[in-house]
């Protein structure tokens, strides 16, 4: 994807909290957004996905501004997978039908159609057998999986993660992460918020740290990890890797 900012702000009330970002990737398959919390990474991935407005600025996404008004948004939201934390699904519905429920409802398949598409999505990723169970039913692991399989069902443009493994233990930990490089193999598109350095180091190709909302460095994977040219991203490093 190609990926632009131009001066993105957001303000909530009387805080500022993105303070004129710029940015330009050519061409990115993986941006991870890491830094301290609060920094405002939540907000700029919500900002991309149109969940929420930026106060000033311009995103464009290959080339195409996002246009802030709720009509606009509506397309545009249905063009973007997004992963949250947690609470990504409807806990009365089963897997299958939180698959087939958008497939339906905002991307006009018919009941039939949707189905299909669900029970191949989950086969393909190893979760059939989970199909009739609903969320409660499901370990956190499988959960995010189902999420993730969600947001993909819908071939999105791009893949939103806002920190897709912190509310899960280590070994659920490895199995959404490897489903994420999984499809970062088959050359999707990701914008990744994570903690996990390790993961972010192994899939990012670019990374950005935001600390109070500024970007305080932004550069190749390897760049950030190795040679970090501010000191925000050394304390940041050093502060997230200590243990
Ligand atoms: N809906 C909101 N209303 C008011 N303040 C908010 C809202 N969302 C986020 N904030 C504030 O914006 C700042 C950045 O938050 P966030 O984007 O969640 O940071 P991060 O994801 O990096 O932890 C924080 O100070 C947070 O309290
Ligand atoms: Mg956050």
């Amino acid at each position: 994807m190609k990926l632009v900012l131009q001066n993105v702000a957001k303000d909530f009330g009387p805080q500022r909290v993105l303070d004129n970002l710029s940015l330009t990737l050519e061409k990115v398959h993986t941006l991870a957004l890491i830094g301290p919390s609060g920094g405002g990474k939540s907000t700029l991935l919500r900002i991309l996905a149109g969940l929420e407005y930026p106060t000033s600025g311009t995103v464009l996404l290959n080339d195409a501004p996002i246009v802030y008004r709720e009509e606009e948004l509506l397309r545009h939201r249905r063009s973007i997978g997004t992963v949250f934390q947690s609470f990504n699904l409807f806990p009365h519905l089963t897997a299958l039908a939180n698959l087939t429920l958008p497939l339906e409802k905002a991307h006009g398949h018919p009941p039939a159609a949707a189905r299909e598409i669900a029970r191949q999505l989950l086969a393909r990723f190893r979760l059939s057998d989970h199909a009739d169970k609903r969320p409660a039913e499901l370990s956190g692991g499988q959960r995010q999986r189902i999420a993730i399989a969600r947001a993909v069902a819908i071939k999105p443009r791009v893949l939103l993660f806002d920190e897709p493994t912190s509310a899960l233990d280590p070994e659920m930990t490895g199995e959404v992460l490897d489903m994420i490089e999984e499809l970062r193999a088959e050359g999707r598109d990701f914008v990744l918020v994570t903690h996990e350095m390790g993961f972010a180091r192994r899939v990012a190709d670019q990374v950005a740290l935001l600390a109070h909302g500024r970007i305080a460095e932004l550069g190749p994977v390897a760049q950030i990890f190795e040679h970090p040219t501010s000191q925000v991203t050394r304390d940041f490093l050093a502060r997230i890797l200590k243990y």
